[in-house]
């Protein structure tokens, strides 16, 4: 699968087969999370991987009754050693933070969807109940959930907005009306 495939097949799964996710893949997509840019290089991120289903269990709660978590064989969660962006980039860290980890967690997602599984991002969560479960430093911030695993049925594509509507050429609110060739997937 390249790279625009992964992209289009990449889908918010919150439905899981009973199926073990070997630490292969799971390692491999750390790795593609490594090599998302970071501001600075800093690289600040930490991976914290949950197998443990009493564990998973918990995070129903913490990510305010989302029940459908508790099924994902695997969670992961991601945190910034934010003090190393402080250190450099000062008031900025915590914007350099947020949109280096999300690059990160999508190139988490691509990786596991080209090894056939899916993972959806959940951004709802009680940050300090995380951090108690998983004994997090205080120091940390917690960047993302991610509950992957294998999709248990075809998802529904969500449907994106029109792009040409909210695409604009050399100035803001000057529309895009050429036509270019698009592929499907
Ligand atoms: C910042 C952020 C927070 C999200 N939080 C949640 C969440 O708490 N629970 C959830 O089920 N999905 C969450 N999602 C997933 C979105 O609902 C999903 O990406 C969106 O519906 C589009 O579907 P797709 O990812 O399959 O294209 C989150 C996504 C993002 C980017």
């Amino acid at each position: 699968m390249d790279v625009l495939e992964a992209i289009h097949n990449r889908r918010s799964v919150r439905f899981f087969k009973d199926q073990k996710v070997s630490d292969e893949i799971i390692f491999n997509a750390l790795e593609s999370a490594l090599w998302a840019p970071s501001a600075g290089n800093v690289q600040d991120k930490e991976f914290i991987v949950v197998r443990n289903e009493e564990k998973i269990r918990k995070f129903v709660d913490i990510c305010y009754d989302q029940t459908w978590v508790a099924k994902a064989p695997v969670i992961i969660v991601m945190v910034s050693r934010i003090n190393l962006l402080r250190m450099k980039f000062g008031d900025r860290a915590e914007h350099y933070a947020s949109l280096s980890a999300g690059m990160a967690v999508e190139n988490l997602l691509l990786s596991i969807t080209a090894n056939g599984l899916q993972g959806t991002h959940v951004g709802l969560y009680d940050e300090d109940e995380v951090k108690r479960l998983l004994r997090i430093p205080e120091d940390r911030k917690v960047y993302s959930i991610i509950a992957l695993g294998y999709s248990r049925e075809e998802t529904v594509v969500p449907k994106r907005v029109n792009l040409k509507a909210i695409t604009f050429f050399d100035k803001h609110g000057r529309k895009w009306v050429k036509k270019v060739p698009r592929k499907t997937y």
